[in-house]
């Protein structure tokens, strides 16, 4: 069976390990199989929820494309377009609105985390952001999501928005049921100075992720300066189930070499962290190095960028017109 991928990343600037190993890493392996149907999205309506500085965000735009395909997603194989280019998103937004609940919404953790003690304050977009990602993977006819841990709980509720939408309207079948495509293991790298703490483009301190431009030599600084703990490195499993920036560093070695936890664990058991880190930033050198040189050098090529945003314009906008044409007829417009 074809399947149909769809996937978006906000243009909000600091792309980080993160994002690599929970998302876009897997985007490229989805890309590279030739069975698949992908399209991957910059999600610049999701990144206007909060503020943006506009020439900031148009930079942004780029970036996120510089670094779908630094990574190796190849613009010919796979649809890249800009979310705003397509009016049909914002518009099934809308419509799909009138389909979700408050109360869906409002048991929506992301929201809860983002909009902190100050509900009142965030926007309005911020609160119905879940449903124009409903609405992004649903124009498409999406058979598969490939997102990280986070995301899922938004997934759920994609769903439940497609078979409300079917059954309200008695359109069997019409929206397709979405899968998710979630890793079992580093499906959510936390922070490197709170173990408990997401990795996240909005946490104050760079200290505390890698982002995917950083030089070498901010890598290892960073790595170095990872909170571990008093103990040696663990020699079980078991072990790391209490001692979460362990648990993150060893995640992400083992993501980055293909090696199981045991095997990353029996390495390096009960060694002292600082070897362990040497090593570790050897690895991540290694793989973000040639990405980082790779979004530097197609950011001076901007216009190379906006192309790529124009071919996936049109072919994006292609399925998505019918798909809203459609919508538009069952609703009764
Ligand atoms: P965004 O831009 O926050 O993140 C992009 C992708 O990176 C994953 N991710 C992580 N994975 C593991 N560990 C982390 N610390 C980490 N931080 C981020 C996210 O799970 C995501 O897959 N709402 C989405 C974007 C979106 C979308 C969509 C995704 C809009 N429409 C339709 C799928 C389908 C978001 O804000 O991702």
């Amino acid at each position: 069976m074809v399947k149909k991928i769809f996937s978006g990343v906000q243009p909000t600037g600091n792309l980080h390990l993160g994002n690599y190993l929970g998302a876009i890493k897997n985007f490229v392996e989805l890309n590279n199989n030739d069975e698949n149907d992908c399209i991957f999205c910059v999600v610049d309506l999701h990144a206007i929820t909060v503020k943006q500085d506009p020439k900031e965000l148009r930079n942004n735009i780029r970036e996120t494309v510089a670094t779908f395909v630094a990574s190796g997603i190849d613009p010919k194989k796979s649809i890249i377009f800009n979310q705003s280019s397509v009016t049909a998103h914002s518009e099934a937004a809308w419509i799909l609105s009138c389909i979700a609940r408050t109360g869906w919404l409002s048991r929506m953790t992301q929201f809860k985390e983002k909009a902190g003690k100050d509900k009142e304050k965030v926007s309005v977009g911020l609160y119905s952001y879940p449903v124009l990602m409903a609405a992004d993977i649903l124009l498409y006819d999406a058979t598969h999501v490939p997102v990280g841990d986070d995301q899922k709980q938004h997934l759920e509720l994609c769903r439940d928005i497609a078979q409300k939408f079917n059954n309200d309207f008695k359109a069997e079948n019409f929206f397709k049921v979405p899968e998710p495509l979630i890793q079992k293991e580093f499906s959510r790298i936390m922070s490197l100075k709170d173990g408990t703490k997401k990795m996240s483009k909005s946490e104050l301190s760079d200290l505390s992720r890698i982002n995917l431009t950083d030089s070498s030599d901010e890598i290892i600084n960073k790595i170095r300066k990872a909170k571990t703990d008093p103990l040696p490195m663990p020699s079980k499993k078991e072990e790391l189930n209490k001692r979460p920036e362990a648990k993150n560093l060893i995640g992400i070695y083992s993501s980055l070499t293909g090696l199981t936890f045991e095997k990353s664990i029996n390495e390096f058991s009960e060694s002292n962290f600082s070897e362990f880190k040497e090593k570790l930033s050897q690895v991540i050198v290694e793989k973000i190095s040639p990405i980082s040189y790779e979004i530097k050098k197609l950011l001076n090529e901007k216009s190379f960028l906006d192309e790529i945003l124009v071919e996936g314009y049109e072919k994006a906008n292609e399925q998505a017109s019918l798909k809203i044409k459609k919508i538009h007829e069952i609703v009764g417009f």
